[in-house]
């Protein structure tokens, strides 16, 4: 199965609508997370992002971000109000203004604190549990005492993204640990990280056969047709139509959604500092359309990057952003 990555800013609802209209090839999504400090309180509006009914074509698996046991229940029940079956908890985020009050990646450091709060949630939760983890927050030795408090535990799956919390999403991935830890681990794993081609992909594939289900991101953005050529039913004949069509649903999405056009444009500037990506020329695309100020300019500039730009060639496409500022002008 391949999966959708949650990518706060990105992968919501606009965008997992917009993308499932034109490309295929993902099974399921992950939100981005919904965290639990907005009080114990949840209206529609913290949950928007998974409403059923705004979900439809591409089915998702709500995600939390918090270490409150009584918020995270009560999140839980209504989730479970609104017909989910399965809830993930976020022990990923590398933020640190996160991670210092022990959430996200933050939590991994204290195995007892972990062991602690699953101990009053699992009891009492209506959903089942998945778990989307780092292998540690300073050091992947981390992983080895995490893997003993997951595995005394009913987990729906564990996926696994095995770098370091102050890695953040950068520097070689720890496949060493997980390795060394993986014959261990007695839940369902899902991987997480780095796959941006097929050639990656299959290199994973080869090194994890025990693994049935990976979960692919910043790959999915540089790369809208990558789940289709991983299942091999990529069709790049119309690439250039179907990437034009999906840039008109994203923008049409993310108008809407934004109303006012400001938050639209810096919305679409973060777009494309993936989107350039496609094209060979992709740093200078970014730079001229990361420096313009009307919503309408911007998009003259994108539609015409879409339909006359040479595309970068898919097999070791780049994954990682286009920021201003890191290379010369
Ligand atoms: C901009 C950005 C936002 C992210 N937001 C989330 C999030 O909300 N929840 C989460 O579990 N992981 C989040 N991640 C981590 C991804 O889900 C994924 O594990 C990571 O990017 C590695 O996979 P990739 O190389 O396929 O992107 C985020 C990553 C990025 C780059």
């Amino acid at each position: 199965m391949l999966l959708l990555a949650p990518l706060q800013g990105y992968t919501e609802v606009e965008f997992r609508r917009a993308w499932s209209t034109v490309f295929s090839g993902i099974d399921l999504a992950v939100s981005p997370f919904i965290p639990l400090a907005e009080g114990i309180r949840f209206r529609d509006k913290h949950l928007r992002d998974v409403l059923p009914n705004e979900n439809k074509r591409l089915p998702v698996i709500p995600q939390v971000l918090g270490n409150d046991p009584a918020k995270f229940l009560n999140l839980a029940t209504r989730l479970k109000d609104l017909g989910y079956e399965t809830v993930n908890w976020n022990l990923g985020c590398p933020k640190r203004t996160v991670a210092r009050k022990k959430r996200g990646s933050g939590i991994l450091p204290y195995p007892e604190l972990l062991r602690d709060i699953l101990e009053k949630i699992i009891p009492e939760l209506p959903l089942r549990l998945s778990i989307k983890t780092r292998l540690g927050y300073e050091n992947p030795e981390e992983f080895f005492r995490l893997i003993e408090v997951y595995n005394d535990f009913p987990l729906e799956s564990l996926i696994i993204h095995p770098r370091t919390g102050i890695q953040q999403y950068e520097g070689d991935m720890f496949l060493d640990v997980l390795d060394q830890t993986i014959a261990q681990i007695k839940h369902p794993i899902v991987f997480s990280g780095d796959i941006k081609d097929k050639q990656s992909y299959l290199d994973l594939k080869t090194r994890y056969p025990q693994i049935n289900d990976w979960m692919i991101g910043r790959g999915v953005l540089s790369n809208p047709m990558l789940p289709e050529i991983i299942i091999n039913k990529d069709n790049d004949k119309d690439l250039r139509d179907r990437q034009i069509y999906f840039h008109e649903e994203l923008y049409c999405e993310i108008r809407a959604k934004f109303e006012r056009t400001n938050p639209t444009l810096n919305k679409m500037k973060d777009y494309w500092s993936y989107f350039s990506l496609w094209f060979t020329d992709s740093e200078k695309i970014f730079l001229k359309l990361a420096r313009m100020d009307d919503l309408s300019k911007f998009m003259i500039f994108a539609k015409r990057t879409l339909k006359e730009q040479a595309f970068a060639p898919i097999e070791g496409r780049t994954n990682r952003q286009v920021k201003v500022g890191e290379f010369k002008v």
